[in-house]
This record gives structure tokens, sequence and C-alpha cells, in this order.
């Protein structure tokens, strides 16, 4: 069975960061056949192109037009989705503490959004895609078959993000990296352009207690009811990554 002719749909998953949406998605992705889309890697790669420009965050004018003159690519390569900044593969260089610390600033411009929703779009338009990101259900694909709000609780969402820091050999506290998951929820969630919000039609997942695996299920299920033949064409055996921790930056 065709999976990617099979199921011309369009899923979208949004939720706070370490709620797990990146690493569901990826997995659904590949599960059902579909192209994974990691948007909030796009607004880091706007963040990593204005950082190393020597561009100051809070200069809304200039950022905007470095996004609007800025290329963005993301392809599946070896089973992990890798971005690419005007042709370049920044898909490490954007995960680092400073792109995480700027980047709620730098998606918070109206300006930057519209050029990076348009691109989203255009990369949508054909169907059988999974996005994930904070104004997928809202804003970008409002008329997407299927919307997720994935969540999960602060403490949960930082021991899961410094697991990740630690195994990269980055050193922080628990109460450093609580402290920052609470101000990029703020700013997500306070901005005026299209804040972090939970589309009317979304089914909420509360992640704090689940595993990876349980999360799949979940949505696997969901769009069972629609469509019964994803059961089958999900019958593949496990994506490498639902043994590992998840991760969200
Ligand atoms: O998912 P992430 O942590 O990599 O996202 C990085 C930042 O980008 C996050 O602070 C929120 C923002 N973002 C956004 O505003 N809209 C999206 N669709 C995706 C991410």
């Amino acid at each position: 069975m065709n999976a990617k002719k099979k199921l011309d749909i369009k899923i979208a998953i949004d939720g706070t960061s370490g709620s797990g949406k990146s690493t569901t998605a990826k997995i659904i992705a590949r599960k059902l056949g579909l192209i994974p889309v990691d948007t909030g890697a796009m607004y880091r790669a706007v963040t990593l192109k204005v950082l190393r420009a020597g561009v100051p965050v809070e200069d809304e004018q200039k950022v905007v037009e470095i996004a609007n003159n800025t290329d963005i690519d993301q392809k599946v390569i070896n089973g992990s989705i890798r971005t690419f900044l005007d042709g370049e593969d920044v898909s490490e260089a954007i995960r680092t503490p400073e792109v995480s610390r700027w980047v709620s600033i730098v998606s918070a411009y109206p300006g930057v959004r519209r050029r990076l929703v348009e691109l989203q779009r255009k990369i949508a338009e054909k169907g059988g895609v999974v996005l994930d990101g904070r104004d997928i259900g809202t804003v970008v694909l409002p008329d997407a078959d299927f919307k997720f709000f994935m969540v999960a609780s602060l403490e949960e969402r930082a021991r899961r993000r410094m697991k990740e820091l630690q195994e990269k050999g980055i050193n922080v506290s628990f109460e450093e990296v609580l402290k920052e998951l609470k101000t990029r929820d703020e700013i997500d969630s306070s901005r005026e352009s299209s804040p972090l919000r939970k589309a009317p039609d979304a089914i909420v997942i509360d992640t704090s207690n689940l595993t990876i695996s349980q999360q799949v299920d979940l949505i696997i299920s969901e769009i069972a009811k629609k469509y019964p033949e994803v059961r089958e064409i999900a019958q593949e055996k496990n994506h490498p990554d639902m043994e590992a921790g998840q991760i969200d930056n």
C-alpha cells in the first residue's frame, strides 16, 4: 500500500516547548509516510542568521529584512529532519542555548511570521504533511485534517530539556532551565502576533505521564477514526526515537 498516495492529509501539532511535539510529529510522519515540517527550526534559522550578522535582535526592521531575504528549506536525511539556511545545513547550529534565548523575540515580529507562514503554507500545499509549531492549527493550516495540542507540566518539560542538554555536555541548573522555559512560554503565549493558542477543534494531549510510544498511539487512534487504513500503514517496526528520550527544544 502506498501510504503517501493514500494519506493525502494535513496534520497540525502545536504545543509548548518540551511537550514532545517535535519527536512525536517526526515519528508520525515516518510511520504514515508524510512529510514532517519543523516550523520552530525555521524561526531558529532566521534567529541564527540575525545573530551571525551581528544585528541587534531588537532591531525589528532589520530582522524582518533578513527574514525576507532568507531561504529556508528542510529535508529528511537518514530519518532526521535537516534544516538548511541559504543552502547551509544548520541543524545543529540552531539548537544552541544562544539561539534558544533569542528565538522568542525574533518569532514575535509580525513581518518574520508573515514570511515564514507563507513558506510553511507553500510546503503544505500539496498535502501529506505533519507540521509542528505554535500556530499551525490556528493560523498556518486552519483547515488541517487533524489538530493536536500537546502540553506537559513545566517541571516535566524542564527535566526533559535538562537531560537533552546534559547529553550534549552542556551543564545548567534545573532552576535555570525552568526559568528559561517559563520565560519562553510567557513570550510565546502573550505576543500579539499569532500567540501560542489551542485551536478550538484541536485535541489536547497531556504528555506529562506518557511515553513517546503512547503519544504516537493516541494520535494514530484519532486518525484511524476517520482513516482506518492508518492502523495497517503504521504497523511498521518502532522508530529508534521511540526508545530515546523525548526532545523538544
Ligand atoms: O519548537 P521550538 O522550540 O524549536 O521553537 C522555537 C521558537 O519559535 C519558540 O520560542 C516559538 C517559536 N515558534 C513560533 O513562534 N511559531 C511556530 N510555528 C514555531 C515556533
